[in-house]
Order: structure tokens, then sequence, then C-alpha cells
């Protein structure tokens, strides 16, 4: 297939085109480099040894991308069809979101809308959609299963759950479309060459990247958001999914739904609650000593536990994950420990 990515150039974006590329899938992408450099694409051809054909184009500019469907059409003097759209590109800080909403639900709603319309027009109704298990929201049981009533705590979320209801709407109107609205869990690790991975911009929000910086220097010490959680060891519990397990869903999901018209939602996680101080002893096993740390209030919004029911994807798209949280920590440190400033030491 012809796969465009928007949001390519970033974290998610880049391990999926790899394995799109490697999977044999063309690849187009789409990208304003908003939260993200060129410079992981030319990784992801020195690793796989094909190109995935770059467009720097904002979502919110209709005509811009409208250019990148005609140019890639099928028609007289244009490339071949576009068989189908990842789409990734999105804001994605939860904290940002609550003091720039209007940013986020134009960036991440708009945005989205934009691609519709333009994918509609020239015919292409293949999508899957990056969205979160944030969108189950404060009020759920764990383990999470899809068919859970949605309410997302923050704009971030909300968003997501948004973006869900137009892309549910669209498929009810029009059966021609075939959609799948994946929800990530906690995604973490790198691509085992340790080349492309993940490159916050500032101080890292989540806690991975946070305590990769401080094993590699760039931050004094880790601080641990509330100790006095129900939980065994008082820290928050998550799915910690390792971005090729994800990008590998993402290959299995395209493939699926390009067969299959409808709306799907499918959960990607391992199924596994594993908590702050769990995390941070497999990166101290990963980088081979003790990293600093101290217990300190609680994060705004945080829920003490969550994690996925994967069962689904399981049964439908025959995935699930196969990587360790040691294996997470050991491709993580091996990305930070080799690209200490990230992509601009390249
Ligand atoms: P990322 O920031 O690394 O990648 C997103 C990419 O989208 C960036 O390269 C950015 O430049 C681009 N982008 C943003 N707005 C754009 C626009 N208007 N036009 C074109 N490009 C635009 O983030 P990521 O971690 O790779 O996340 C990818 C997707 O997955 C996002 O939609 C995010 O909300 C979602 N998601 C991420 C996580 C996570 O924890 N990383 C979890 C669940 C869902
Ligand atoms: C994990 C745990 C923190 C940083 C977020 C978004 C969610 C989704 C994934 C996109 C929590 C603790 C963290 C630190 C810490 N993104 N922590 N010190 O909050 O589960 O999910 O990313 O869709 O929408 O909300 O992930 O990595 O921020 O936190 O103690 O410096 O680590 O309190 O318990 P979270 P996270």
């Amino acid at each position: 297939m012809k796969v465009l990515v928007t949001g390519g150039t970033g974290y998610i974006g880049s391990h999926t085109v790899l394995s799109l590329l490697e999977a044999g899938h063309d690849v187009l992408v789409v990208d304003n480099l908003a939260n993200s450099s060129r410079e992981s694409l030319s990784r992801v051809q020195e690793i796989s040894g094909r190109t995935a054909v770059f467009h720097a184009v904002d979502l919110l500019d209709e005509p811009a991308l409208r250019e990148v469907f005609a140019r890639n059409s099928g028609t007289e003097g244009s490339h071949s069809r576009i068989d189908a759209v990842i789409h990734f590109a999105g804001l994605k800080a939860v904290g940002e979101s609550v003091s720039q909403p209007l940013r986020y639900y134009h960036n991440n709603v708009s945005g989205t809308i934009n691609l519709l319309r333009v994918m509609d027009d020239y015919g292409v109704r293949t999508l899957v959609f990056s969205s979160s298990a944030t969108v189950y929201g404060e009020s759920n049981p764990v383990p999470y299963i899809e068919k859970m009533e949605i309410g997302a705590n923050n704009p971030y979320g909300r968003t997501k759950e948004q973006v869900e209801d137009i892309l549910s709407d669209v498929g009810a109107a029009d059966s021609r479309w075939h959609i799948a609205l994946l929800r990530y869990f906690n995604p973490v690790g790198a691509h085992e060459s340790g080349r492309i991975g993940e490159d916050p911009l500032g101080i890292p929000n989540n806690l991975v990247p946070f305590i990769a910086q401080v094993a590699v220097g760039r931050r004094e010490k880790l601080m641990i958001f509330g100790g006095d959680y129900d939980t065994p060891d008082g820290t928050c519990l998550r799915d910690y999914i390792h971005v090729m397990d994800l990008s590998e869903g993402h290959v299995a999901a395209v493939n699926h739904v390009a067969q299959k018209a409808g709306v799907f939602r499918w959960n990607l996680g391992s199924g596994i609650g594993s908590s702050v101080f769990d995390v941070l002893h497999s990166f101290e096993r990963a980088v081979g000593h003790e990293l600093a740390h101290e217990i300190t209030g609680r994060r705004a919004g945080d829920l003490p536990a969550f994690w996925a029911d994967p069962s689904a994807a399981l049964a439908d798209l025959g995935w699930s994950t196969s990587k360790t949280l040691d294996q997470m920590c050991q491709d993580h440190w091996r990305w930070q420990k080799n690209n200490p400033q990230g992509y601009t030491t390249a």
C-alpha cells in the first residue's frame, strides 16, 4: 500500500514509518515540524535502506494538504494513489492544553477536519487515528475496555474524544470509510538501533524521558509525583508499551481496516500495570547504577492506576505486545546515551 503518515517525523510516527517501510509499504510523510526534526527520517532511511517522501505541510493549511493528495492521486501526471492515512499529527502536552485550549482544539480538531475533507475529495477513505487511553477519563474501572463510556478530564484528552466522535459520525454517514481508532497507553522506548527515539522539547512531561535525562546528566533528579497512592508501592500504575510494539500495532491495524469498512476501536497496551518505582528501577538496571530521585506532591489530574485490556486487538488484529519493561528501558537508554541532546547533536 501507499500510506500517508501525518506527524511522521515525530516520536511514534517515525518508528511507524520505519515499520511500514520494513513491511514493504510506500510511505509519504506530512509534518509541520512543530515538535520534531527531519533528521528522524534520515535515520529511518539509514536503518531501513528505504526512503519516505517528506512534505513540510501543516494540516491547518488545507490548500497545501490538497496539493499533496493531488500529486498522489493516480491521475495523469501524478504519482500513484494514496491508499490509506495514519494520522499522528497533533499537539500532545496535557498541561499546555489546559493553558492554551484554543490552540489545541484548533490544531487537533480543525487539522483533522481538514484532513478528512481532503481525503474524502480524493476518495481516500482508510484512516488510522492516534487516540489515547486518556479518553477513558476518571470514572472507569481498570482494566479499560473499548466499549466503556469515554470522558476525558483535560482539553488535550477532549480533542481526542471529539475526533473519535467526528470519525464515528463520518463512518456512520458513509459506509465507504474504513476507520481505526487506536487508544495508546504509555509509549516508551526506542528502536533497538538507538538511532531514532523520543526527543522532547524543553523539560519532559513524561516519566521515562525525564528519567533518561537524569541518567544522561541533563536533569539533577527525578521528582516522583506522589508516594501515598493506594497502590502496592504508593506510586501510580501505568501500562507502558514499547514504541516498536506500538508501531507494529499500526501496521496490523492499517492492513486490517484496509480490508474492512466500518469504525473500529482498539486499545494498544500490554495489559500490565507498572509503578513509577518499577520503571525507575528498570531504568537503573539499564544504566547500571542508581538514579537520584525524591518523592514530592501528587500532580493534578493523575489517576492512581490504569492499564489496558488488550484482548480485542489480539482477537481482531492478531497483535499483542512482546517487549518487557526492561527492554523498553534498555532501548530508551541506548537512544538517550548515544544522542544526549536528541537529534540536535546530529
Ligand atoms: P510527537 O509530538 O513526537 O509527534 C506529533 C507530530 O505531529 C510532530 O512531529 C509534530 O511536528 C506534528 N504536528 C503537530 N501538529 C501538526 C499540524 N498541524 N500539521 C502537521 N504536523 C503537525 O508526538 P508522539 O508522541 O509521536 O504522538 C503522536 C500522536 O499520538 C499524537 O497525536 C499524540 O496525541 C498521540 N498519543 C501520544 C501518546 C504519547 O504518550 N506519546 C499517547 C497517546 C496518544
Ligand atoms: C506516568 C507516571 C506520573 C513524570 C500522559 C498523558 C496521556 C498520554 C501519555 C497522550 C505518573 C509519574 C511523571 C515525572 C513522575 N499521552 N511521573 N515524575 O500521565 O500516565 O500519561 O502521557 O495521549 O494523555 O497524560 O504519563 O509519563 O506523564 O506519567 O512521578 O517527572 O509517572 O505521576 O504516575 P501519564 P506520564
